[in-house]
């Protein structure tokens, strides 16, 4: 069981030909809104491929709040522990789009009425879980807490460093994969990327977006090449990635090949509209990972 603790948000997406400049008014194309989050995008990506999903999360007591719970029951994933909590309204992205191109605002709302006690709670819950998938869109302090009582029970922690402004160094020390993109990992650990990677053999996986993924084995840098792809919309491939890689793993592939497995996931994921429109079944990513090969 891979058990997702983190965030479940509406995504509000307006799409535009040109971005606004400021003080400018522009006209958009579409206005739809579609469920996301990166918990629960990284819940579906690994839930469509196959794995068993549980998902730890808040929401509000209202109707985005049901939807959401609605799109993960439907996409087969565990949601006895999600809170619908009185505190706060169901987070949001406001997602704008142009030319699969996106800028996102996210207002965490319940996600950020997770508490450590909550997590204390779920013990037994956790326990289970043959991995733990975490990403930085709840409070910091309940991620903390988690990384510690994920040591305690011996259960091995993806971390998603995204947002990676609330990043701590010594997180670290608490788990098995960071998988932040170029951009987070610049922020997180300064500018020379061979170095950090050499630093943190294998734990470290720096996602190129088209270009694929890279980490360091200890003797070398590898770096797994990604898959051509029209890609209409980039929303959710990192959580398409991280969903994947943590579900290839539970299949037993190596590291390489489960980040080659992710690659072809993610770039399946890009070519549909939306987080989780586009993520793709197991089967679908067989037939890109053979087509590669021919
Ligand atoms: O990673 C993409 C996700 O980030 C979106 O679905 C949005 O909700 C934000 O959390
Ligand atoms: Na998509």
């Amino acid at each position: 069981m891979i058990t997702v603790i983190g965030s479940m948000n509406m995504d509000i997406v307006v799409q535009t030909d040109n971005f606004p400049v400021q003080g400018e008014t522009v006209l958009g194309q579409l206005f739809t809104t579609v469920p996301g989050g990166k918990g629960s995008n990284q819940a579906v990506a690994a839930a469509r491929l196959g794995s068993k999903v549980q998902m730890l999360a808040s929401v509000g007591i209202d109707s985005f709040g049901n939807e959401l719970l609605a799109d993960l029951k439907a996409n087969g994933v565990n949601t006895d522990s999600v809170i619908q909590t009185e505190e706060a309204a169901t987070g949001i992205a406001n997602i704008l789009l142009s030319e699969g191109d996106n800028r996102i605002i996210v207002v965490p709302g319940a996600n950020y009425s997770l508490t450590v006690e909550s997590i204390k709670n779920m013990k037994e819950t956790i326990q289970q879980s043959t991995f733990v998938i975490m990403q930085l869109e709840i409070p910091i302090p309940v991620v903390k807490y988690t990384l510690e009582l994920c040591l305690e029970l011996n259960v091995p922690v993806l971390l998603n460093p995204a947002p990676a402004s609330g990043f701590q160094l010594e997180f670290m020390d608490y788990i098995a994969y960071l998988t932040p993109n170029e951009t987070e990992c610049e922020l997180i650990f300064g500018e020379n990327m061979e170095a950090t990677l050499e630093k943190y053999p294998n734990k470290l996986i720096v996602t190129l977006g088209s270009d694929g993924a890279r980490y360091f084995d200890g003797n070398k840098h590898i770096v797994v090449p990604g898959f051509k792809t029209n890609a209409i919309d980039t929303t959710g491939a990192g959580d398409t990635f991280n969903g994947a890689l943590v579900h290839a793993l539970g299949q037993g592939l190596s590291l390489e090949q489960a980040v080659r497995f992710a690659n072809a996931s993610a770039s399946l994921s890009v070519e549909k509209f939306g987080a989780q429109g586009g993520m793709p079944s197991h089967e679908e990513v067989v037939n890109r990972l053979e087509g590669a090969c021919k």
